[in-house]
């Protein structure tokens, strides 16, 4: 997999049906085709899981990559319900969103998100592990304490190689779908946390190649306060990925 520079993730949630997934994917593809600015951006599309082998069609001999919203750690058997990573594989997915607040909300927690890292690392795919503090847990002077935490338990007891690759995406919980974005100074000290985090877990040896990127009504106005950051690579972008035209602004202005 080719080292971007930049990475910038849409996260379509339940949004979109299939035909809409569909369409705006072909919007995007259509619109970034002649975007020199993108050329060193690696752009990635999560739809939902049902309209993935639609969107992997249309994605099909463009750079953009396609990319699951989350994915079980067991490989086969009796799961009702789940996917797992070795079929996501097969479509072509080559991302996958992990430990999102609102997965976490619905009981996912840090012992499933660490299994998950780890069957997704297997199969060669990358995960985008989605890290950051609530409201109260923020107003209690917690923030680093709850990042370290989960950057800690979702990496720990993993071996890596260095052809692996990583994705942190710090998006506080309660700037998710608020129209509010944290400040750039604020963005650039939590990636000095999640790389110190990171160092901590691998005993002070070189990690996987990583990327930390940020989360959170990111809009093409805000988009460049974290990417112009040293350390930071990107942005995950919820509500303003639903429409091509402003997507691709972002894309853009990143
Ligand atoms: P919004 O951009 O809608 O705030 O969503 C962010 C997010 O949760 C992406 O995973």
């Amino acid at each position: 997999m080719k080292n971007y520079k930049k990475i910038i993730i849409a996260n379509w949630k339940m949004q979109l049906d299939v035909n809409q997934s569909s369409k705006v994917a072909k919007a995007t593809r259509k619109l970034l085709s002649n975007n020199k600015a993108s050329r060193d951006i690696q752009v990635v599309i999560c739809p939902s899981f049902l309209a993935m082998t639609e969107v992997a069609k249309v994605l099909k001999g463009s750079k953009i990559a396609l990319g699951a919203q989350d994915s079980f750690y067991e490989e086969r058997g009796a799961y009702t319900g789940e996917i797992s990573v070795g079929e996501l594989k097969k479509i072509g997915c080559q991302y996958v969103i992990v430990g999102h607040s609102e997965r976490r909300q619905m009981g996912e927690i840090d012992e499933i998100v660490n299994k998950k890292v780890r069957a997704i690392l297997s199969q060669g795919l990358v995960p985008i592990i989605c890290v950051g503090e609530t409201f109260d847990e923020r107003r209690e002077g917690n923030k680093d304490m709850v990042v370290m935490h989960q950057v800690y338990q979702a990496l720990h007891n993993i071996e890596f190689d260095k052809k692996q690759k990583i994705i942190i995406a710090y998006e506080p919980v309660w700037v998710i779908g608020s129209g509010q974005v944290i400040d750039s100074q604020e963005a650039a000290h939590i990636a000095s946390v999640i790389k110190q985090s990171m160092i901590d877990v691998f005993d002070g040896k070189d990690p996987a190649a990583y990327s930390i990127i940020y989360g959170g009504s990111v809009t093409p106005n805000t988009v460049a306060d974290f990417t112009k950051l040293a350390n930071m690579q990107g942005t995950l972008v919820g509500g303003a990925s639903l429409e091509a035209k402003v997507f691709v602004e972002i894309i853009k202005n990143a």
